[in-house]
């Protein structure tokens, strides 16, 4: 009998764990669960002895994948997989997958929603500014980026985009104005959505210098990774201009610092939700159960995302 963990320190809604349940259950699979766990030692005790792992933003590091003896494929119930080391991954021959498409709905309407949010300042009273005939830049056009520039229409703003990873036929259907540089992407955008993935590529990249591109009153919508954002070049811009505002539902490092600091213009989430509403975590934990029952039944890799 296959046994399949979904180890999530931030757990599915229970009735997302009970089709979970079902879908293991009718392909004569064991679910066990980890949830809520607070060390490391938990994580790596459960994992000792089964085949097919469900997480989330869990770090699946080398010492993880060692520790899972028996593991053979493990599924990433979202879509951004920069938590898992897939090299160890690959060097242990267990397949690595995420849910790409599933969670998209929910992280875009948080987008948008802190987008309102940073307009009406901070739902605190005192004369805002309209989202309608603004730009929004968004930089990063899968499917959360896509879905964001959808709802930013419907809300009559101008949208630009730009993806380092897909070409402008990509984007056609959508009607947006593709542009060729980042820089011009930062320049144009009343609102910039970030949405490119956290990697060797992007690490830092949105630095001081392409902020300071932005017009005046602009303001960065982070939903995708503290990561890409160099910390020193987003307080350096706080610091020096006053116009500049910022949304993170990924609290950066130096959180502490700005708290407080630049009231309006400074706001993280206490703890990341752009994926935390019952459709996503149904959406993400059923695709995962049944990306491991097709793996193990009939070979199936279509979402593997090691090589
Ligand atoms: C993702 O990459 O799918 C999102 O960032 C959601 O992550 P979460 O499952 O940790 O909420």
């Amino acid at each position: 009998m296959k046994r399949v963990l979904i180890a999530t320190e931030k757990p599915f809604a229970s009735f997302a764990v009970e089709q979970i349940n079902e879908i293991l259950t009718k392909a004569s699979y064991e679910m066990r669960k980890l949830e809520k766990y607070t060390s490391k030692s938990e994580l790596l005790e459960a994992v000792k002895d089964v085949h097919a792992m469900i997480v989330r933003s869990d770090i699946i590091d080398r010492e993880v994948i060692d520790a899972a003896k028996e593991l053979q494929v493990l599924v990433r119930a979202g879509s951004g997989f920069d938590n898992l080391d897939l090299a160890a991954c690959t060097e242990r021959g267990i397949v690595a997958m995420n849910t790409p498409g599933q969670n998209s709905n929910a992280v875009a309407e948080l987008a948008i929603g802190m987008m309102i949010f940073m307009a009406r300042g901070n739902f605190k009273g005192g004369s805002g500014s309209e989202l309608k005939g603004k730009t929004i830049g968004v930089y990063g056009c899968g499917n959360i980026g896509r879905r964001v520039a959808r709802i930013a229409q419907g809300l009559g703003m101008k949208v630009v985009a730009l993806d380092p990873c897909i070409t402008k036929v990509s984007m056609e259907p959508y009607e947006v104005k593709v542009v060729q540089s980042v820089e011009e992407l930062f320049s144009m955008s009343d609102y910039l959505s970030l949405h490119i993935p956290n990697n060797e590529k992007t690490k830092k990249s949105v630095n001081f210098d392409l902020l300071n591109k932005m017009p005046k009153g602009a303001t960065v919508i982070n939903t995708a990774r503290k990561e890409v954002i160099d910390e020193d070049g987003l307080k350096k811009m706080l610091e020096t201009r006053q116009d500049f505002k910022y949304i993170s539902d990924i609290a950066p490092a130096c959180h502490e610092e700005l708290n407080g600091k630049f009231e309006y213009r400074y706001y993280s989430t206490p703890k990341k939700q752009g994926a935390e509403t019952s459709e996503a975590n149904v959406n993400a934990g059923v695709a995962a159960a049944e990306q491991i029952v097709d793996f193990f039944e009939n070979g199936d890799q279509t979402y593997r995302v090691n090589k």
